[in-house]
């Protein structure tokens, strides 16, 4: 079969280069430019990477147009449904959802690293209590490195899948303790007895003065929120992983950079912001004020929760979150959710706005996750070092899957440079 090329040619030379296609299993094919430079003497240009494949990759695939979101193959909505967090770790790790032998196994591995060294406490002792959980996490991963010496050897697979497990199993750990110590409370330990999701909510909100208790539905809906963040392609953070990953840093500094970018509010801080968002809107009346705003050019409002560099329709993961909202508001006891009411009412006039429709500005991820997270009883400022939690296998396997290609190297894009020309140095005593 004749290989695919594209051809472009230099209108002020007539000069022609060609360029191979090359064609996935699904979705867009990508041009082949690694010779662009060499061939053409110029660079690309793509700010945002708004049209740049970085890698290839087995283990996410998003067909924006379509509002599809599927890990190895299997529909998201499938796995959040079906699976428990762990599974899709595996799934994740393996490119297999595990059988019951392989599920033990893995459970086991995991819990074998849920605790944390006990002078990683003392760590936290440094942090003032009104820190934000993001600031605490970006540190407490970070300083991984420094304790866990038998899994920082990057060109060991034995010590990469160390370091996944560990932080896998280390996170919920780590974030309870965030919200444990800006509560001022005793941390709490694992309970390896328990569920994944179900140890995290432990540690997070029982109390040694009392007995614990938590509906299994609020257990479920905190797993399908760990399933719907797991992994989502090369986004914002992910890409920070893989950059830092190729430099061969460590595996705990890779995912602490991750969890730094995701902090933004234009990506994973983005929950925190649409309850800050809603707070402020406060009543239906005025969101046409704010609709107005997020119109505005001249206003850098804009209406979180929306709008997304890949997804062109309904992101398939606030599709769950919006129905499993009532399940846990329901079990909550929370009959009157004002923010619930607003949110609903914001995404219908949003969607009837011509704006928002003609630039395919839908509700992503994060426009409902804050509205379930609140009624479980986490504090706003919490959201995103949960969005990280859940993240953490999805920048972990993209690692993996970067350390093990033999194609990559550094990453070290170039730029457009509109910088001075070249001039004469000018000493002080003449400036
Ligand atoms: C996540 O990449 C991922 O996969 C991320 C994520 C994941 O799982 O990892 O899905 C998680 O980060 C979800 C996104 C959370 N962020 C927000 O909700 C913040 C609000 N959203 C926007 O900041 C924005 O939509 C982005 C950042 C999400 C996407 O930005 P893009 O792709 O760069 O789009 P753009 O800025 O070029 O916008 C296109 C147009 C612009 O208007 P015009 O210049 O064409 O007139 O749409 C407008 C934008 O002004 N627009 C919005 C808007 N989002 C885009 N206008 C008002 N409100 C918004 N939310």
């Amino acid at each position: 079969m004749t290989q695919r090329t594209v051809t472009l040619t230099d209108n002020a030379t007539g000069k022609e280069y060609e360029f191979p296609i090359m064609e996935g299993t699904e979705g867009p094919d990508v041009v082949d430019m690694r010779a662009f430079y060499k061939d053409t003497g110029m660079f690309t240009y793509d700010p945002g990477f708004t049209s740049t494949a970085s890698c290839d990759s087995t283990l996410t695939f998003i067909d924006g147009e379509k509002g599809i979101l599927r890990h190895h193959g299997y529909a998201i909505e499938d796995l959040a449904e079906h699976c428990s967090f762990p599974e899709v770790c595996f799934l994740l790790l393996r490119g297999e959802l595990p059988n019951h032998g392989q599920k033990e196994t893995f459970k086991d591995e995991i819990n074998n690293h849920t605790m944390v060294h006990d002078q990683i406490i003392s760590l936290f002792h440094g942090f003032r209590r009104d820190a934000h959980p993001m600031a605490i996490m970006c540190g407490v991963v970070g300083a991984l490195s420094a304790f866990y010496h038998d899994s920082l050897d990057i060109s060991d697979p034995d010590q990469r899948w160390r370091a996944s497990l560990r932080l896998i199993a280390k996170m919920p750990t780590i974030a309870a303790m965030v919200y444990k110590y800006s509560i001022g409370h005793p941390f709490v330990q694992p309970n390896n007895e328990l569920s994944y999701a179900e140890n995290f909510l432990r540690m997070t909100f029982s109390v040694p003065a009392a007995r614990w208790y938590i509906s299994p539905k609020v257990v479920r809906a905190m797993n399908k929120i760990f399933v719907l963040h797991a992994d989502h392609e090369q986004n914002a953070s992910t890409s920070t992983v893989r950059l830092a990953g190729s430099s061969q840093a460590n595996p705990f500094a890779c995912i602490a950079a991750g969890i730094a970018s995701l902090w933004g509010p234009a990506h994973g801080g983005a929950n925190e912001a649409v309850l800050r968002m809603l707070a402020e809107i406060g009543h239906k009346s005025r969101i046409p004020e704010f609709i107005k705003r997020a119109k505005d050019k001249d206003d850098p409002f804009r209406l979180m929760g929306f709008g997304h560099r890949v997804y062109k329709n309904y992101d398939p993961r606030a599709k769950v979150l919006r129905d499993s909202a009532r399940d846990v508001l329901t079990e909550m006891g929370v009959i009157e959710e004002p923010l619930m009411e607003l949110a609903l009412e914001l995404e219908r006039i949003a969607l009837e706005d011509e704006y928002f429709v003609e630039r395919k500005l839908f509700p992503n991820v994060d426009f409902y996750s804050g509205i379930i997270l609140k009624a479980m009883g986490f504090p706003t400022s919490m959201f995103t070092a949960l969005f990280a939690l859940g993240r953490t296998v999805g920048w972990v396997a993209q690692w993996n899957e970067m350390m093990s290609d033999k194609v990559q190297k550094i990453g070290r894009p170039r730029q457009l440079y509109i910088g001075q020309k070249s001039r004469d140095f000018v000493p002080l005593e003449k400036r």
